[in-house]
């Protein structure tokens, strides 16, 4: 892909190189060979599979994702083709997306940690270039079906459970509503993971006042989109104090250059599009990399990385004054 001629956004995650910091998110054109390639074709600067499981899943009925002004609230309930036909279009995507120097991220989930192993086993054999191990699903042997992500332990429990048998960098992906972002991230980095990603979409709920009804048939959902991204910045900070040298693919809200950049400075080394495809159109990477390198030049800088963490050093730093 062509790039603004003086300014370099490329990154690297754990020695993955990226040709711009823009991640496609998980769950955004689902796992579609012919999608995520035509997402690399357009910009993108590496790809996310939609999280499979074990076994086939339907998903819920419509509506499914609603746009309620202020963002999306979705709950589509995990639809995915089961571990075995997910590896076979993840092969097919990587045969794809190598030639073109966009790497291929695998997303999964489970039901408890042996079978987020079992997954990560099964699509491994795909040989993707990151490992994203969604952990925003419900724990079964947990009293209330809480998520793993909701604790440090479950959250560990997931990392120990895949880390032995992942050969390749192993990210996590957070959930918002927890009370301490930052430790869970430090003590699943402690149990072995390579990244962060941060975050998923935080729960809420849509009443239409007109019929009285929630809007989606799962009665509450998940909030992405515009009104995701000062609570998407803010975990990405305390992450990146938490745990400062390991990278994080900031996500949540990013529909512009400008948003990307907050992700940046707040440590993110990676920025992760989810809700903005449908915002914009597939076809917003390239201008996404316009905008960001508008204002990496602004700064004064020649590399995207420069920007990483800015905020962090703005404490007691009077705000004019907060330079590269
Ligand atoms: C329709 C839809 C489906 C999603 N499916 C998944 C998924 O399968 N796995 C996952 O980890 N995140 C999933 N997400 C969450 C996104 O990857 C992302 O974390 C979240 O939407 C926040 O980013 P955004 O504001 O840029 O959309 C989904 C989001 C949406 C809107």
């Amino acid at each position: 892909m062509k790039q603004p001629a003086d300014v370099d956004l490329s990154i690297t995650l754990c020695g993955v190189r990226l040709p711009n910091p823009f991640v496609l998110a998980s769950g955004i054109l689902g796992t579609s060979e012919t999608l995520l390639e035509k997402a690399a074709r357009l910009g993108a600067g590496a790809v996310t599979a939609k999280s499979a499981g074990l076994h086939p899943r339907a998903g819920h009925e419509n509506p499914i994702v609603v746009d309620w002004g202020g963002g999306l609230i979705n709950a589509v309930g995990l639809p995915n083709p089961g571990a075995h036909r997910e590896a076979e279009v993840l092969a097919e995507a990587k045969a794809r997306l190598a030639p073109l120097g966009v790497p291929l991220i695998a997303s999964i989930f489970g039901g408890t940690p042996e079978e987020f192993a079992e997954v990560a086993r099964i699509v491994l054999a795909a040989r993707p270039d990151i490992l994203e191990v969604n952990i925003s699903c419900p724990n079964v042997h947990d009293e209330y079906g809480e998520p793993f992500a909701a604790s440090c332990a479950g959250a560990v429990s997931v990392v120990e459970a895949v880390r032995p048998l992942c050969p390749i960098p192993l990210f996590v992906k957070l959930a918002p509503n927890v009370p301490n972002v930052g430790r869970i991230a430090a003590d699943v980095v402690a149990a072995g993971a390579d990244g962060i990603t941060a975050i998923n979409t935080m729960p809420g709920m849509v009443i239409d006042v007109e019929s009285g009804r929630p809007v989606l048939t799962n009665r509450s959902g998940g909030l992405s989109g515009p009104a995701l991204k000062p609570i998407a910045v803010r975990c990405v900070y305390e992450i990146a104090q938490a745990v400062p040298d390991v990278p994080i693919i900031g996500t949540g809200g990013v529909t512009t250059g400008n948003d990307a950049a907050e992700m940046i400075m707040a440590g993110a080394t990676a920025v992760g599009v989810g809700s903005a495809v449908y915002y914009r159109g597939l076809d917003l990477f390239r201008p996404l990399c316009e905008e960001l390198a508008a204002v990496v030049r602004h700064h004064g800088a020649k590399r995207v990385e420069q920007l990483r963490g800015l905020a962090h050093r703005s404490h007691g730093v009077p705000w004019k004054e907060n330079k590269l």
